[in-house]
């Protein structure tokens, strides 16, 4: 295969990959220049309240989580989805020494997963293009999500003109190694596909971005009429089906 192609792994494939490099995760986020600030940024870019539930797909070892437990509060519930176990142990241990109560864990593939209640926002923390089956995995979080709440996907991508056509032989190569995340894909695309109204904001000369959909509230709102108004439409239908 030539450093052009990209064949996305199944999941068992990814899961071994990810126990594998668990303790390397923050010298990832070293090498790849990831921008300070942008875990924070991305929580915020999910508007949370004190006392709603988030999901983080991919959670891998939690670095996202204090973002969202400090903006959800005692009262609040967190909840992370990863196939790898190598992962999850060292999330679990953060939860551990933090001694937070409102963080539930699951091993699992984020195209099964199903939150125990509707969620106010989710997050795919730089896990979107690792996953096999992205589009899958997007389209379970939707149905996941509550009208009205906040899709969000932080991760890097390819920065735009020659810079971006320079570097790329070498994330494919290194993205092959480490991380299986797949330069290739457009996530935004995806999920503007949600929502025409994406929001998105781009970091290090396009190098990383934050995007948002929202979900659209699926019920029209009433139409409010005061209750003679509505008496007088029901005794004018009345009165136009009796002329038939
Ligand atoms: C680059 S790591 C990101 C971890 C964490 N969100 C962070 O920001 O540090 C990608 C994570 O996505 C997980 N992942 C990949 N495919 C998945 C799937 N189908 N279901 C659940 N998790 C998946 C991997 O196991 C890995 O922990």
């Amino acid at each position: 295969m030539g450093w052009r192609e990209w064949q996305d792994r199944d999941a068992s494939f990814v899961k071994r990959r990810y126990d594998s490099i668990a303790g390397l995760i923050t010298f990832f986020e070293w090498l790849l220049f990831m921008p300070r600030g942008f875990r924070a940024k991305a929580a915020a870019a999910m508007d949370l309240k004190a006392g709603q539930c988030a999901l983080e797909i991919g959670c891998g070892t939690g670095r996202n989580l204090p973002y969202l437990r400090e903006s959800l509060g005692e009262r609040g519930r967190v909840y992370g989805v990863d196939l790898s176990e190598g992962m999850l142990e060292r999330a679990r241990a953060l939860c551990r020494k933090r001694e937070w109560r409102n963080v539930e864990l699951v091993t699992g593939d984020a195209t099964q997963y199903e939150a125990p209640e509707k969620l106010d926002a989710i997050l795919f923390g730089l896990s979107y293009n690792t996953m096999p089956n992205h589009q899958q995995a997007l389209a379970n979080a939707w149905e996941q999500l509550r009208p009205g709440g906040a899709l969000v996907v932080m991760d890097a991508k390819q920065p735009p003109g020659l810079l971006g056509r320079l570097v790329m032989p070498f994330s494919v190569w290194l993205m092959k190694q480490t991380l299986l995340g797949n330069p290739y894909i457009r996530p935004w695309e995806h999920v503007a596909a949600l929502d025409p109204d994406l929001r998105m904001e781009e970091f290090l000369g396009g190098s990383y971005y934050i995007c948002r959909a929202t979900k659209p509230l699926s019920r029209p709102v009433p139409r409010l009429v005061p209750a003679s108004a509505a008496n007088q439409e029901i005794d004018a239908l009345i009165c136009t089906a009796a002329r038939f």
